[in-house]
């Protein structure tokens, strides 16, 4: 049985006094919530804040991104070992990132491997365009972005990594692939490719969420898909109540 997770990532949203404020008001709520692992992915300026509230909580932390160095002349960068103690979780991978920074698989994989050496856990995000989706290209690419993102990876590693499937043109863009859409990616690609590199196992235990537009009123769709784990959520992350709606509904979902 794998324990669902359900990640808000913030991206560029809140003050550090917001996220504050707004992990003081989530806990609480979230608590009864047990089964579910609950993740919040503030800004790096407002991690050591958000992480000296959640301390004594079983929420956990999550950063946005790292460098895969340690430390060197990368301004304006965040490296794994300043992120330790701070965070469990760190997203790599977001398609914004991949976008807007021009970062590589080649890169998403140097990261994967500086922060599994660091004992964080990577959240590796995952998913295709728009283009390559209505070219029937799916499953090639995404299983591509995976292949690379695991290179040179163990087994006893992918006992700490998730994989997020966000297909780009659902994220913030009110579109969302079906449940039964991103299930059968999720399944028939991205945990098919764990399974043709790692064996049963492996790909039996890892948690793979859906990302993209998810909120209150369709989670429920996505939990009830027996291969996905959970959700990587931006825009519905950010209110305290549909973060709770979410969290509730997956609990539901799975039946815990
Ligand atoms: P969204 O973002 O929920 O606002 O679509 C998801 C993500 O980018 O992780």
């Amino acid at each position: 049985m794998r324990t669902p997770i359900i990640a808000g990532n913030w991206k560029m949203h809140k003050t550090v006094t917001e996220s504050i404020d707004f992990v003081k008001q989530l806990e609480p709520k979230l608590a009864p919530y047990q089964t579910v692992e609950r993740v919040v992915a503030p800004t790096f300026l407002a991690i050591p804040g958000v992480s000296e509230v959640l301390k004594n909580t079983d929420i956990k932390v999550s950063a946005q991104n790292t460098h895969w160095e340690n430390q060197g002349a990368y301004t304006s960068q965040i490296s794994p070992s300043m992120l330790q103690g701070l965070v469990e979780f760190v997203i790599i991978g977001h398609s914004e990132c991949r976008a807007y920074l021009g970062e590589t698989d080649d890169m998403i994989n140097k990261k994967a491997k500086a922060l599994l050496a660091h004992g964080l856990k990577p959240i590796i995000a995952v998913g295709e365009s728009l283009e390559q989706n209505e070219a029937g290209q799916t499953e090639a690419f995404v299983g591509g972005q995976v292949r690379a993102a695991l290179d040179g990876l163990s087994a006893e590693d992918m006992a700490n990594v998730v994989i997020a499937y966000e297909p780009i043109w659902a994220i913030g863009t009110g579109k969302n692939a079906s449940g039964e859409i991103a299930n059968n990616i999720i399944g028939g690609t991205i945990r098919k490719t764990v399974r043709q590199l790692y064996g049963d196992t492996v790909a039996d235990t890892l948690r793979i969420q859906y990302g993209g537009s998810v909120k209150p009123e369709n989670m429920m769709e996505y939990m009830s898909q027996p291969d996905i784990d959970g959700a990587l959520v931006g825009g519905a992350s950010l209110k305290v109540d549909s973060f709770v709606d979410l969290v509730r509904i997956a609990a539901e979902a799975k039946g815990n």
